[in-house]
């Protein structure tokens, strides 16, 4: 096919090399080759274009070809047409801009930390990607068309349904499908739940937590009131004038350890007392090595406590899925907040979850990571008891990470050892409310979950190196 260099005088200001190659004959050859020059700048906003018969003539097409390819532009938008000032690149069609050159360099050498004890992920190289795989082809070939229009804001029945079944069966919550709104994960509960305007601050939360959640809750315009921790958990009995609480009960984050019975209970007596509400983070509820898992205190009182999971520790943070199981009275509430549609958390992952749930993947993936979880423990404790005895280790009983509890005055320069043997971890200190002057000793935080099979043994050999000596 014919090939020209249009050379206009008039802002053309170059040649432009049309090459009409590609399927489709003559005219969409034309119209792929002048929409890609107007879309990478070579014919700019402005530029008027030749007339039908040279442009014709020097690409050997025919006059209509041309005539039609540009009323074709024109109908996209890409060209402007005007009696007595010819066809225009239009002035909104904006040049794709190349992407600046970079210039050619050695890659740069592997910085940060080599080991990752880290809190917080999963190992993420466990991820079941054959099961899963497996749940979201079922679900896509049984899911009926409508699931591919708007999503209902509360999720999906056939989630709600599965959910309802495993956190009666595995973590003792009572509810049902129609107390039960999708989230992306905690995080989202807590935007929906405060900066929606369903729950109002002051809020007491645990004087140590996770400092994202204190962020996000004060973007939401919440106060958050710091609560004493001791050997029993959250100091109930510290309660104020808030009207709501915020609680780790399954497995304090970070210190380690579950709320003890008597205190389950009272804080259920304090929310009857005083009208007050329980918000329950289940982050790592199913992850308890030694003893049957600590059930939920939303089964004490459904009615006092928001319990709130997601699968981002059961399964992977990246699948964003999460769920609020709520009081009756805040269902309305939550839903107005959500909206008229689903706008976060995919139908298609809903329907893959509520699948891996019901067929049996989720309680054979959760098994399988316990004893793989409870393996990498096993072994956090006895290179510790072998290597560093004066060390010891606390909030092992459940959950992906441990406290190593260090001498009074020492977690600071800890924290530093570990980076400088290459190891990135959190001493307690950072996960201290800034209103507290509470003291929970010195302390580093390791996440044994994190790093993959292979590299978890060089990861607590490093870690070795990093302890103060006794
Ligand atoms: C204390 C705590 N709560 C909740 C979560 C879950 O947050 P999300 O569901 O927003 O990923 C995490 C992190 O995984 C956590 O560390």
């Amino acid at each position: 096919m014919g090939t020209s260099w249009v050379n206009s005088a008039e802002r053309i200001g170059s040649d432009l090399h049309l090459e009409l190659t590609g399927p489709g004959g003559r005219r969409a050859a034309l119209i792929r080759a002048l929409r890609e020059a107007v879309r990478s700048g070579r014919l700019a906003p402005g530029t008027r274009l030749p007339p039908y018969r040279s442009l014709a003539a020097d690409l050997g097409v025919a006059r209509n070809t041309v005539a039609d390819a540009y009323a074709e532009l024109v109908a996209e938008g890409w060209l402007t047409a005007r009696q007595g000032s010819g066809t225009r690149v239009a002035e909104r069609a904006e040049p794709l801009r190349p992407a600046a050159r970079v210039p050619k360099k050695a890659p740069p050498r592997a910085r940060g930390p080599r080991h990752d004890l880290t809190q917080g992920t999963p190992d993420v190289s466990a991820f079941p990607r054959t099961a899963w795989l497996a749940s979201y082809r079922r679900a896509l070939q049984q899911a009926p068309n409508e699931v591919f229009g708007p999503g209902d804001p509360a999720g999906r029945p056939e989630l709600r349904e599965a959910l309802t079944e495993y956190l009666a069966r595995a973590r003792g919550v009572r509810t049902e499908p129609g107390r039960i709104v999708i989230c992306s994960g905690f995080a989202h509960a807590l935007r929906l739940l405060f900066g929606g305007g369903v729950l109002r601050g002051p809020l007491a939360v645990e004087a140590y937590g996770l400092g994202f959640h204190r962020q996000v809750l004060a973007a939401a315009g919440v106060r958050t009131v710091p609560l004493p921790l001791d050997e029993h958990g959250a100091r109930i009995d510290r309660l104020a004038r808030e009207r709501a609480v915020l609680l780790t009960p399954a497995h304090q984050f970070p210190t380690g350890g579950p709320l003890h019975p008597t205190r389950r209970t009272a804080v259920i007596d304090w929310a009857r007392a005083r009208d007050g509400l329980v918000l329950e983070d289940d982050y790592d509820g199913e992850f308890r090595y030694d003893r049957k898992p600590v059930g939920a205190v939303q089964g004490l009182d459904p009615e006092r406590v928001i319990h709130i999971g997601s699968v981002s520790k059961s399964l992977s943070p990246a699948v964003r899925l999460g769920w609020m199981v709520l009081p009756e009275r805040y269902v309305d509430a939550v839903l107005a907040v959500k909206g008229e549609r689903e706008a976060w958390a995919s139908v298609l992952d809903q329907l893959s979850l509520a699948d891996f749930i019901a067929s049996g993947s989720y309680d054979r993936h959760v098994r399988r990571m316990r004893q793989r979880y409870r393996g990498r423990r096993d072994r956090l404790v006895a290179a510790l008891a072998e290597h560093a005895p004066h060390i010891e280790v606390t909030g092992v009983a459940a959950g992906l990470h441990a406290v190593l509890r260090l001498p009074p005055g020492t977690e600071a320069s800890a924290v530093k050892a570990a980076a400088w043997q290459g190891i990135a971890l959190d001493g307690l200190a950072a996960f201290r409310h800034p209103d507290t002057d509470m003291p929970v000793g010195d302390g580093l935080v390791v996440g044994y979950a994190t790093p993959s099979e292979h590299a978890y043994g060089p990861a607590l050999e490093a870690l070795r190196g990093a302890l103060p000596p006794p």
